[in-house]
């Protein structure tokens, strides 16, 4: 009998539809808030499973899921499982690293310049019906030619925003990572490795793309934003709890910082009042991979990940982007 998998939203048709030649599916045409008890009852008596960041699953939404083999999760970031477990329990888990790099680099920008120029606050404005109001200093904003673009985080994703930065907008650009660039890559980006102060300090733009762990929760808090130029800008396209948004509304609004963008929130899909009542913010709802073509390619690499994990389509060992291979499979073998 053919393997069941569970889809566990509505995705792009186009690129589940191959998989109903190859397994039972079980897919879902309604945007669903799976409770963390329906999500181990889906999980409860399938092979595999393909999710998207709004489902987190734990030792708990497995622990009865016996036959599980594969969770294909549709997204770079994966703080929404609990690896740990899924390893423990022999369960293999991918992400779609790369395909999104540079569609989410682009949205970065987009946020960094609609940020800094005050276009949704300007269109807020004019549709506000306020332009007769006009003076000769409405809407001034930062310049991002010539600026110096700070990057905390330098995967794949901070290394499309610095290129974007220095060679497109020549700009200045510095940037933080636990670990450092190999230096003939810095010099290709045209980026500088500094320490956290320092970018802190100096950034007139600072741009957050790091994953989201215990180590970097919160990493940009009150202290943090103390240190930043109050003229400055911060964007946030990673996760919520990277930036303390309660610090954040409060520097907003008592001119410790200039704007801020964010495409990410600590209780997505609800924003805080705090934020949503600043003037100088420009905010996404989680827009960074939202492009036709590269939602359509992180589905068909979440299914190559299950087909692969599921050893329809080569082995468990060889998914295009495993998480846990080696300590999910050794779980198994014992
Ligand atoms: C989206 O935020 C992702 O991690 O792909
Ligand atoms: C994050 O994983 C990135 O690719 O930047």
């Amino acid at each position: 009998t053919r393997p069941t998998v569970w889809v566990s939203q509505p995705l792009i048709d186009a690129a589940i539809a191959p998989l109903r030649d190859r397994v039972q599916l079980r897919t879902t045409d309604t945007v669903t808030a799976w409770s963390p008890q329906q999500i181990a009852a889906q999980l409860a008596d399938v092979d595999g499973a393909i999710i998207t960041l709004n489902e987190r699953i734990g030792a708990t939404q497995v622990a009865d899921a016996a036959q599980l083999k594969v969770i294909a999760n549709v997204g770079v970031g994966y703080n929404n499982l609990d690896v740990d477990a899924l390893s423990a329990a022999g369960i293999l888990a991918s992400n779609t690293p790369d395909v999104l790099t540079e569609t989410t680099a682009d949205l970065g920008f987009a946020l960094l310049m609609a940020t800094a120029r005050r276009i949704t606050e300007s269109e807020r404005w004019l549709r506000d019906g306020q332009w007769g109001q006009w003076s000769f200093q409405t809407m001034l904003g930062a310049d991002i030619h010539g600026s110096t673009l700070g990057v905390l985080g330098m995967g794949r994703i901070g290394q499309g925003i610095a290129r974007r930065g220095a060679h497109g907008f020549g700009m200045k650009v510095l940037y933080h990572n636990r670990s450092r660039l190999p230096a003939d890559t810095e010099a290709a980006l045209g980026a500088t490795h500094v320490d956290l102060d320092t970018l802190l300090a100096q950034s007139d733009h600072l741009l957050t793309v790091l994953p989201y762990t215990p180590a970097s929760h919160h990493i940009i808090d009150a202290a943090a934003l103390a240190k930043m130029k109050p003229s400055a800008t911060l964007v946030n396209i990673a996760r919520g709890g990277i930036v303390d948004e309660l610090a954040l509304a409060d520097a907003l609004a008592n001119g410790r910082l200039a704007a801020a963008g964010l495409d990410v929130y600590e209780g997505e899909p609800n924003v805080r009042p705090e934020l949503l009542a600043l003037r100088n913010i420009a905010l996404t709802p989680h827009i960074g991979s939202a492009s036709l073509a590269t939602r359509t390619a992180m589905v068909q690499m979440a299914v190559d990940n299950l087909l692969a994990g599921l050893g329809l389509d080569g082995s468990p060992s060889r998914m295009p982007s495993a998480i846990n291979a080696d300590a999910a499979l050794a779980a198994r073998a014992t």
